[in-house]
């Protein structure tokens, strides 16, 4: 293994950002006056209307109608609920505090009825902003390092991340949060896409520069960190499974001042050009397993697109669970839908499948022994590392959530930081949170599929999660979700 005087500063930022019993002693109390709009105003006065979901359209996404139906299936507003002085206005994704710091702009060249162009996507009027007309592909493609599914697509979905809206409320850990968040709206665009007859490629590796100048972003407020490129099948079919690419290193970098860990985190995994491939690292060995895998079953049948659809629409975290017992086989459902199997032909659209540890915490599954199993995507098997109920050890990890506490089970996700980094450099921070929380998005929709309900933890004791699942301090705990039977 590599060795350095300090560590990178991902690991810095991670640690830095850490919640302890202690760190969270004498937060202020939040001014709701200084909260930020979850909407931008658009001053640009030139606006396309997108069709409402359920009107007359073509078949496919390619075409006003479909590009209407995949950006209200992403991002789009599903539920408005009013309170005193205010409307709540509730999205398609779910979001860290409900605080929406995702953007989503898109990139149109060669389709019917819209012109060539980037776009915001003002969810509320359900309407295409125009930023700019023209063909920008090539430039997008050249941004992202000519990666093959970027420059094929007739559509690249953006995802940008508007740091004050979650700052105010979660200071410098809010970067994660942004991360998880767009990884949700990405999650949402990968199935919506394949519902609607198309693969969405989500691509974590670009040059940021070139496309926040594309989009007019203020690089210290706002960050671009995904690109979705939205494909035929057919066309998909063609390209091979890619890789993350690789960035520099910080370890050298000095540490921030609190409160500017975002602008430097961010920033050291920019990249100008991609290194070369680094080999892998020897990575730390996991905690051994107790018993022989248990191999999980498949689901025979896989749902219509019509039911995701709607699945996505009606949508909502899980605010209170039962605490009942849940079957094995739904678990192995909902684990299938966030990981299917290789050779099915749903979409896999990974951002750092190499790097991240799936972890499935049991405290309520039928025919399945309390306790903590490592989880195999590629063999769809669990693995118990450690035996007993951790309904308290949750409940207090979750800082005393009763969500952690009262689901049947939690799926939890895991890096290894510095194994990692030395492989993709620091960019590969921004990866792993944005596929954990795509990967958390299947595993919501995934448990709305068999009746059971989800939520993600943002909000966790990192220390006393890396105890409960018997992994040293390089290990980085990336995301929680809860799922379980709703009460
Ligand atoms: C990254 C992330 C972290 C979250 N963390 C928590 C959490 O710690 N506790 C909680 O009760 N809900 C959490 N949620 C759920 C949000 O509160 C919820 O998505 C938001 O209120 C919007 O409601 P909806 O998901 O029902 O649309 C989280 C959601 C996301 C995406």
């Amino acid at each position: 293994m590599t060795t350095h005087a300090s560590p990178s500063l991902s690991e810095r930022y991670q640690q830095a950002t850490n919640y302890t019993p202690a760190s969270l002693q004498g937060h202020p109390a939040l001014d709701f006056s200084r909260q930020p709009a979850p909407f931008k105003t658009w001053h640009q006065a030139r606006r396309i209307l997108l069709p409402r979901d359920g009107e007359a359209g073509d078949e496919g996404v390619l075409n006003a109608a479909g590009l209407g139906r995949l950006l209200h299936h992403t991002y789009g507003v599903t539920l408005v609920r009013e309170a005193p002085g205010m409307s709540m206005h509730y999205r398609a994704s779910p979001s860290a505090g409900g605080l929406y710091p995702t953007e989503v702009y898109v990139a149109v060249r060669g389709l019917p009825q819209i012109p060539d162009g980037i776009f915001a996507y003002d969810a509320r009027e359900h309407a295409l902003v125009v930023c700019w007309e023209g063909d920008f592909g090539a430039d997008i493609a050249r941004h992202a390092f000519e990666h093959p599914a970027v420059a094929a697509a007739s559509v690249v979905l953006i995802g940008t991340g508007l740091y004050e809206r979650s700052a105010w409320r979660y200071g410098d850990r809010a970067y994660r949060r942004v991360l998880l968040d767009t990884g949700h709206v990405f999650g949402n665009a990968v199935v919506a896409s394949d519902a609607l007859d198309a693969v969405l490629v989500p691509v974590s590796s670009f040059r940021d520069e070139g496309i926040e100048e594309l989009l007019l972003l203020d690089p210290a407020r706002e960050g671009v960190l995904v690109l979705g490129a939205v494909l035929t099948r057919e066309a998909a079919a063609e390209l091979a499974a890619s890789t993350p690419l690789r960035s520099e290193t910080a370890h050298a970098a000095p540490a921030p001042e609190p409160g500017s860990w975002i602008d430097a985190v961010h920033g050291a995994g920019r990249m100008d050009a991609p290194l070369p491939a680094a080999d892998p690292e020897a990575r730390e060995t996991l905690p051994a397993g107790l018993t022989p895998p248990v191999a999980l079953a498949r689901p025979t049948r896989s749902r219509t697109p019509a039911s995701t659809l709607e699945a996505i629409r009606s949508r909502r975290s899980t605010r209170v669970y039962a605490p009942q017992r849940v079957p094995l086989g739904d678990l192995a459902t909902v684990l299938s839908a966030a990981y299917p199997a290789a050779e099915s032909a749903e979409p896999r659209a990974r951002l750092a499948e190499d790097v991240l540890d799936t972890w499935v915490v049991t405290t309520g599954v039928e025919d399945l022994a309390d306790g903590v199993h490592h989880y195999d995507p590629a063999e769809h098997t669990l693995t118990a590392t450690r035996h007993g109920n951790a309904r308290e050890a949750l409940h207090r990890c979750c800082l005393w959530q009763e969500l952690g506490r009262d689901c049947a089970f939690v799926v939890i996700h895991s890096i290894e930081l510095p194994a990692a980094i030395a492989q993709y450099g620091e960019r590969i921070y921004r990866a792993a949170h944005l596929d954990a929380g795509l990967l958390g998005q299947r595993l919501n929709l995934g448990a709305l599929a068999v009746g059971l309900g989800a939520s993600g933890i943002g909000g966790f004791f990192d220390e006393h999660l890396n105890a409960l699942l018997g992994l040293s301090p390089r290990h980085a705990i990336v995301y929680v979700t809860t799922i379980g039977v709703p009460a």
